[in-house]
């Protein structure tokens, strides 16, 4: 069945890899993750947030998980998948998704005062205890969209917060804020500089605070958002085939290859898959505007999204092999 990420996280730190944290709200999305990380031997979390529950129902997205167990197998390989709640937002959305058979779920209540945040937190973790769930707890504010909630600025996760937070909180994991941000707009190209090889990098983040982090919390699993690293060919396939996105660029997956071999032990990916997808679809109806049987379109975006979460296993978060 599914399991919780204590035993996960704690081999990932050991060995200096990050568990990938992909988003699904549909079957496509499901069967390339699973045959994905199958293929790699890749243990991974398969996460749910409010937005997707509300999109294809949480019952649904939670026996599809289930039979997500039984898919691995069937193609192959045993892989121990999580099914994670991703930003919960209240004690009842949490419980809701305990009492249903999730087996992680996440508490975000850093938008709040400290000592809400605290108290919030910790009521879930003794929910969540109780019935063998993981929890994950953050602190400090990511810039950009989730779900209803927008931020301006990044509000840095504080490290003289963290010891007090996990100790009083229970918490089995922490997210922490220390400059990137949800979405497939992260940085413009006016932020960034130019490599040798004329690579656009942007500002860096602060792997300043990450390391004082750790030094608080030595071996405490971090979790980090908003990493996705938005891929220009599939901005330059979208656009080619009459798709209008901004230019942006995403999280370099040198620092999150670098994140990874840290403390960091979850490295959570939404959007790149969303351009992966979208790549996809366009290219088809570009082509062949007459096609109109969903597998025809739909197949090919799961093909590409396999690619997608391969790469990510194998050459950026190091988790290939690990299952
Ligand atoms: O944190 C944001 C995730 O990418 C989920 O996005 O709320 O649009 O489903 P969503
Ligand atoms: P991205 O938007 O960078 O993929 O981040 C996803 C995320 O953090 C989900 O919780
Ligand atoms: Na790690
Ligand atoms: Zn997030």
């Amino acid at each position: 069945g599914l399991v919780n990420s204590k035993e996960l996280f704690k081999k990932a730190i050991e060995g200096g890899y990050a568990i990938p944290a992909f988003n699904f709200n549909n079957l496509e999305q499901l069967q390339a993750i699973v045959s994905a990380c199958v293929e790699t031997k890749s243990p991974v979390i398969m996460q749910v947030s409010s937005g997707a529950r509300k999109y294809a129902n949480q019952t649904l997205l939670r026996y599809m998980a289930q039979g997500a167990v039984e898919y691995a197998k069937e193609l192959g390989y045993e892989i121990p998948i999580v099914l994670h709640l991703d930003h919960g937002d209240s004690f009842e959305l949490c419980k809701s998704c305990i009492d249903s058979g999730f087996s992680s779920v996440m508490i975000d209540g850093s938008h709040l005062p400290y000592e809400e945040n605290v108290a919030l937190t910790k009521k879930v973790v003794e929910y969540a205890h109780a019935h063998d769930v993981t929890v994950e707890g953050e602190l400090g504010v990511l810039a950009g969209v989730e779900d209803d909630v927008q931020a301006e600025h990044h509000t840095y996760t504080e490290p003289d917060e963290v010891v007090d937070f996990v100790t009083r909180t229970g918490v089995d994991s922490l997210a922490i804020s220390i400059g990137t941000s949800h979405g497939a707009y992260k940085f413009t190209p006016e932020q960034c500089t130019r490599d040798e090889n004329g690579v656009l990098v942007p500002p860096t983040i602060r792997f300043d605070i990450l390391e004082e982090i750790e030094k608080r919390i030595p071996g405490f699993p971090i979790v980090l958002h908003g990493s996705s690293s938005v891929p220009q060919q599939y901005v330059e396939t979208i656009n080619k085939y009459g798709g209008k996105l901004k230019d942006s660029i995403g999280i370099p997956e040198e620092w999150l290859r670098r994140a990874a071999s840290s403390a960091v032990c979850k490295i959570n990916i939404d959007s790149d898959g969303r351009l992966a997808m979208t790549a996809a679809v366009r290219e088809v109806f570009a082509k062949d505007p007459a096609e109109f049987d969903p597998r025809k379109y739909l197949g090919p975006a799961r093909e590409e999204l396999k690619k997608l979460y391969m790469h990510k296993t194998i050459n950026v978060l190091g988790s290939a092999g690990k299952a």
